[in-house]
């Protein structure tokens, strides 16, 4: 090829980020199921079960009446009035409407939120282990991910202490923390939360809470940093309690000061988010019942693994507190989780995700096992790791 062509067809340095290695898995178990075998998935962090009938009852009535057309760049007013009074009813909280973005589920929030909040070059903590896309799409958009190591010392929680000695070796512009998290399925208690978000704001690092667990909580009360600090940018999303996946939407609270930032950012990114989502999760907050119903389905599949793992082997892993994830420190069996997860997939058919994804230092040692299917399948798994690890 002509030097000059090569040039034409070579991708940008920072669109170099790496794919999701469940991707392997998926792909790996999806050829054990085409020979015949029954693999129990473990390693996708989605929901079962569809989005609630209501939403999905919304969905078919806005298809039948024809036209769908572009919404407001922030979203279609009453859905973003119904996400404000979903935080007075869970956090007693006065939210305006004003303040809410509807988005492309929360990662459509991310590209947002990163573009409102920070230059090119500017360093964001993110901790480790932790969800990789953060720290992937803060490097295409050209800011510095700053890994922050969190350990079983602090229940995997960054606490003020680390996020400032971070900030002294070399200033940060923003931290961004999840709780519920993923991989670890640890929470933040509010305390913790609110000494952070206080500690960070008095340092002038922004800060960003992804709160798409939310709901899905177990060990203690979620907190959301809205109720914290005006100037907080939450990020939310209807892909996990709500089961709704692939309808990508989700929202975020902005501070008031920033509004018309993000509505002339998403004008012109993305115009809006698809209008049948936006009415489909308007009618979602009527499903809460059987959302919750849903939620309890993995309150159960959680107290099988934290019971049953034990007694088949697997007896250390990270408080599961909420998210449906357990994390799991696999060392005692092999120096890989990549080849663990490998063997453990092609021998007894249960596909869990290497750590390595969240973690490209420690991720070896730890697999991800996602409680969000059926009770059935959750004993089966207990079952079939105890027989394979004997
Ligand atoms: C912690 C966390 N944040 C954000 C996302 C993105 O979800 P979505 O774009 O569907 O809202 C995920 C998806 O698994 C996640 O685990």
């Amino acid at each position: 090829m002509l030097e000059k062509a090569k040039f034409l067809l070579t991708p940008s340095a920072r669109s170099d980020v790496p794919s999701f290695m469940v991707m392997d898995v998926m792909t790996a178990a999806a050829r054990i199921e085409a020979a015949g075998g029954h693999v129990i998935h473990m390693e996708v962090g989605q929901p079962a079960a569809p989005a609630p009938a209501t939403a999905i009852a919304a969905a078919k009535a806005a298809l039948d009446a024809g036209r769908l057309s572009y919404t407001e760049a922030l979203g279609i007013p009453s859905l973003r009035a119904r996400i404000a009074r979903y935080y007075a009813e869970r956090f007693d909280l006065d939210l305006d409407p004003g303040r809410i973005a509807v988005t492309t589920g929360s990662s459509g929030g991310f590209i947002l939120a990163f573009l409102a909040l920070f230059e090119p070059g500017d360093r964001v903590a993110v901790t480790v282990p932790g969800y990789p896309p953060y720290r992937h799409i803060l490097k295409a958009l050209g800011c510095e991910p700053v890994l922050i190591e969190t350990t079983a010392a602090t229940r995997h929680a960054l606490t003020p202490e680390m996020l400032l000695a971070e900030h002294r070796r070399k200033p940060l512009a923003g931290v961004l923390v999840a709780s519920p998290a993923n991989p670890t399925g640890t929470m933040m208690s509010a305390e913790a939360l609110a000494a952070l978000c206080s500690a960070a704001e008095g340092a002038g690092i922004r800060f960003i809470s992804d709160e798409i667990y939310h709901g899905l909580d177990y060990a203690f009360a979620a907190e959301t940093a809205a109720r914290l600090s005006p100037n907080a940018l939450v990020i939310n999303s209807f892909s996990k309690y709500f089961c709704m996946t692939g309808w990508r939407i989700g929202w975020m609270v902005v501070p008031e000061p920033l509004i018309r930032t993000v509505d002339r950012l998403h004008g012109n990114l993305a115009i809006s988010v698809p209008t049948l989502a936006q009415i489909a999760a308007e009618a979602a907050f009527d499903g809460a019942a059987e959302m919750d119903a849903v939620k309890h389905g993995y309150e159960d599949n959680r107290r099988i693994l934290i019971e049953g793992l034990p007694k088949a082997g697997l007896d250390t892993f990270l408080p599961a507190d909420g998210a449906f994830y357990l994390y799991a420190d696999v060392s005692r069996f092999c120096d890989d989780s990549f080849d663990f997860a490998k063997r453990l997939l092609e021998e007894a058919h249960v596909a869990a995700t290497p750590g390595i994804d969240f973690d490209p230092v420690h991720g070896k040692q730890f697999l991800r096992f996602c409680y969000a299917g059926s009770r059935g399948e959750m004993h089966e798994a207990v079952r079939r790791i105890g027989d394979w690890l004997r």
